[in-house]
């Protein structure tokens, strides 16, 4: 099978007609195995994952964004995990929630004022918004300064136009002569040190202050290794920060536009969610101790993201020679975990297409079998900011419905664009009302 454009219909389709496992060719030349089985999923990422590294797709991308934990591997990969992994641990988090609902909060203003001006009802285009927030709260939670705007728009349009031509040139491997005549590497070469450089002005700034922080820039530069007591160098703390900016950024914004788009097209679900709100917060923000008793806020952020996995695909390639359950993965095999597929098999989930927060009520979960639900991957490499990620939507869920109702605008129905991440193709517009 070839990859198209916009794989996902037909993938859906042979996976569908051939079972739960195929080989499809990315690009017309490259086999790779695709999985919707959970069971061989949990058995690369998590069973025998020593045997199965990240494949050169999610290496590739080394070349423009660095080695942080995302793009290394081996010793190397263990020992900046063990050595960031705290920095991650839930009271941290914690200690970044008022860094996060402060951006928020700063996020919303622009669209309060267009309000005010324009009688309190307005078209907002939510994916617009929800890109900029997102990325504005990880840029605040790594870097706490307020940071200017047009300096983060340029790392973010950097961000987006080294991603999208990574995929580019990973999908359509026929056209990498085409692009190398027209100096595209080189041009995208370069708008990666560009950013690489824009992160190293932060990291020399904060480290010629004197002035204490608590963000994730200071954890990694606090952070010693165990064995010598040595700190990072200047060269992995950018590599480092650089991608909690790239992973942190475009997942975290995806999920939060299709919370939007599922949520005003399903009221009763806000209603349920207002009225938890009601009885918790009255009509304060939420603070961290608070999220536990607003479960259900919880539980929208992980249905969204069974619907609409940020992360769709997650790639491995067999160092050697292995099988399961019949299937043979011989050496070199590329596989291709369909994590969108896993979340829509109707062997895994009733009624697989529907919206129902109800299904991740805690004692309903315990019945799905294990990787019937991974977002956030799973095994020893699975995403070291996952609380954050959601701590950070449960709060841009509590604290825009605070402020707004949020009304369905006729349009025709989204539809996926499978890039790094599954972004929506077309623009969401919804109706925002103030609340009085
Ligand atoms: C909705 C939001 C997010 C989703 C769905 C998501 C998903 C994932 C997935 C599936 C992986 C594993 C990839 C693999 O095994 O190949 C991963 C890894 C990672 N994520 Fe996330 N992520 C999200 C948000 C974040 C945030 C906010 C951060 C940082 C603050 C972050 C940092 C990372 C890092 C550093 C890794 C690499 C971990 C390692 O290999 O040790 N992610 N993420």
């Amino acid at each position: 099978m070839l990859i198209a454009a916009n794989p996902i219909p037909i993938l859906n389709s042979y996976l569908n007609t051939y079972g739960d496992t195929l080989i499809m060719y990315i690009g017309g030349v490259r086999p790779t195995l695709l999985t919707r089985d959970p069971g061989l999923v949990q058995h690369i990422l998590q069973k025998n994952h020593r045997n199965y590294p990240k494949s050169e797709l999610s290496h590739g991308i080394a070349r423009y964004l660095g080695h942080g934990l995302l793009t290394s591997e081996g010793s190397y990969w263990l020992q900046q995990r063990r050595l960031i992994q705290p920095g991650f641990h839930r009271q941290r988090v914690a200690g970044l929630v008022e860094l996060m609902q402060a951006e928020i909060n700063e996020c919303l203003k622009p669209l309060k004022r267009q309000l005010a001006q324009e009688g309190g009802s307005t078209e907002v285009e939510v994916h617009r918004l929800m890109t900029t927030t997102a990325f504005r709260i990880i840029a605040r939670s790594t870097f706490s300064t307020n940071l200017d705007n047009a300096k983060l728009e340029r790392m973010s349009a950097l961000l987006t136009a080294i991603q999208a031509f990574y995929v580019r040139s990973i999908r359509q491997p026929y056209l990498r002569p085409w692009l190398a005549l027209r100096n595209q590497f080189r041009q995208h070469d370069e708008l990666a040190t560009e950013l690489r450089e824009m992160v190293r002005s932060y990291v020399r700034q904060r480290q010629q202050t004197d002035d204490s922080y608590d963000d994730l820039l200071q954890m990694l530069l606090d952070v010693r290794y165990e064995d010598t007591g040595a700190p990072m160098t200047e060269e992995q703390v950018v590599d480092e920060a650089l991608i909690l900016l790239v992973a942190g950024h475009e997942t975290s914004a995806n999920a939060l536009s299709w919370m939007w788009y599922l949520l005003a097209q399903h009221p009763s679900v806000v209603a349920q969610m207002r009225a938890d709100m009601t009885q918790v917060l009255c009509d304060r923000s939420a603070a961290f101790a608070d999220l536990p008793n607003l479960g259900y806020s919880l539980q929208i952020v992980q249905e969204t993201m069974r619907l609409y996995p940020p992360a769709w695909i997650v790639d491995r390639v067999a160092q050697e020679d292995d099988s399961y359950n019949g299937i043979r993965l011989p050496k070199g095999t590329m596989i291709s975990a369909y994590l969108l597929g896993i979340h829509h098999a109707p062997s895994l989930w009733e009624d697989a297409e529907a919206f129902r927060p109800e299904r991740f009520a805690p004692e309903q979960m315990k019945q799905q079998p294990p990787y019937a639900y991974i977002p956030f991957g799973g095994g020893p490499r699975l995403c070291i900011g996952n609380q954050f990620a959601l701590t950070e939507m449960q709060l841009v869920l509590l604290e825009m419905l605070r402020r707004f109702d949020i009304d369905w605008v006729e349009q025709p129905p989204i539809q996926l664009q499978p890039l790094i991440t599954l972004r929506p193709r077309q623009e969401i517009r919804l109706r925002f009302r103030s609340r009085s």
